[in-house]
């Protein structure tokens, strides 16, 4: 990941706009640290989404009246805008989703349905979400495709050494994850999308770790698909998008189908619409689009090169704090600190680690955090995670350590 110059930010005052932060919990400041599961909102979100309710709202594409069409506007507005926060070159290249897991769904199905056959393989890593693993095990039952998996070392960071030789002709797709959710790995997007290409594969990009953090170009990184969740970002639950380069998704079937996605339906059959619109049947989550494009509109206002700056700062010094700590091993890589840090400690299970630190008011995540495979791989039952955004403080991370000092004592 390239490092790039924070510009001046005041931090204290972006904070404000996050209310929920503001409150205690069991007598003590709360401190989210748990940012990676789902981030908090900022007043500009919640406002951009109760406006519409309250101005704008009527569904979408089929209304010839004043708010179906001001609706229409809204909604398709945030898919540009959707398009321009990852540099696809056309909004008809982002579909929107419910999030990250309907995204790969959605491409499993769609595509994978299509162009996939028995014998292809599916070529993913050991430190894949469920979300990216169980789509394409669904798949695979049914269709005689195999799966292939990059191998994580023990640090934590993809074999990357592995790559020429997994990358076999037979490759049909490479689906990898650019941030690990329960490791931190930053992988080299741009550099596995070439080497995909080369040899004829697609490569599907699972950005729900990186599209709230990092600047990120679709057309940079070179890959065919990327899918990622509002609610990560400052985005409503319920909202994400697909990118997927045109030709590819001109070339797909639907994905569901119903109202909205079609020309015209005779009994027999049906004329499908184009992409974007051939992939949203039904109803879309108006207000969740337009929510996620105000929460663009939020992150950009900051600047995303400030915001993963500020994030690798408090991850750097989370992983400096916890070196002090007896009996604390942190789990994924250490040189080059994204926006989380995941560690066991001894004499505790994560569970009641994270149970612990909840009584201090330190919201964190304890578990497999969707990544059985992996866990099992390290011989671990979970790990505790701390994951960090813009509106964390060093004095947050401080008296987290200060809480996990006294963990180790209490559970020694
Ligand atoms: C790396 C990664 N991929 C996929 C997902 C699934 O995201 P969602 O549940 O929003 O679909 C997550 C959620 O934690 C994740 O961290």
């Amino acid at each position: 990941m390239h490092k790039v110059a924070s510009k001046a930010v005041d931090w204290a005052a972006i904070r404000k706009d996050f209310p929920i932060l503001e409150q205690s919990v069991h007598g003590q400041p709360l401190i989210y640290f748990d940012n990676a599961a789902s981030s908090q909102k900022p007043r500009a979100v919640v406002n951009a989404i109760r406006d519409y309710y309250e101005r704008d709202h009527a569904n979408v594409h089929r209304g010839l009246h004043a708010l179906s069409m001001r609706a229409t506007e809204a909604y398709e507005n945030s898919r540009q805008r959707v398009a321009d926060y990852i540099g696809a070159s056309s909004a008809n290249e982002v579909i929107f989703t419910r999030g990250t897991t309907e995204g790969i769904n959605l491409v499993a199905a769609a595509w994978g349905g299509k162009f996939l056959h028995s014998g292809d393989v599916v070529l993913l890593t050991e430190m894949e979400h469920h979300s990216n693993l169980v789509p394409w095990q669904l798949l695979a039952e049914h269709s005689g495709v195999r799966l292939r998996f990059v191998p994580v070392e023990e640090d934590g960071t993809l074999a990357l050494d592995e790559i020429d030789s997994l990358l076999t002709s037979e490759v049909k797709l490479f689906a990898f994850t650019h941030i690990s959710n329960s490791l931190g790995t930053i992988n080299p997007v741009a550099e596995l999308c070439r080497k995909a290409k080369a040899v004829g594969a697609v490569t599907l990009v699972d950005a729900a770790q990186s599209a709230g953090h990092y600047p990120l170009d679709v057309q940079e990184l070179g890959c065919d698909f990327l899918a990622f969740s509002g609610h990560k970002m400052c985005g409503p639950t319920g909202i994400g998008a697909l990118y997927g380069r045109a030709e590819i998704l001109d070339s797909m079937p639907p994905y569901h189908g119903g109202g909205e996605m079609i020309v015209s339906v005779t009994l027999e059959k049906s004329v499908f619409k184009k992409a974007p619109h051939r992939f949203e049947a039904g109803t879309p989550n108006i207000a969740g689009a337009i929510g996620l494009a105000a929460a663009m509109d939020y992150i950009d206002g900051i600047g995303r090169p400030a915001i993963c700056q500020h994030d690798s700062e408090l991850t750097r010094r989370a992983i400096d704090g916890m070196s002090s700590i007896p009996g604390l091993r942190i789990i994924g890589p250490t040189h080059d600190p994204g926006t989380l840090v995941s560690f066991v400690m001894q004499s505790a299970h994560p569970h009641d680690l994270t149970t612990y630190a909840d009584r201090s008011g330190l919201a964190m995540r304890g578990g497999h955090h969707c990544n059985q495979p992996l866990m099992r791989k390290f011989g671990l039952p979970g790990t505790t995670r701390a994951s960090f955004y813009f509106y964390n403080t060093a004095a947050e991370v401080d008296r987290m350590i200060e809480i996990l000092q006294a963990a180790a004592r209490f559970f020694s």
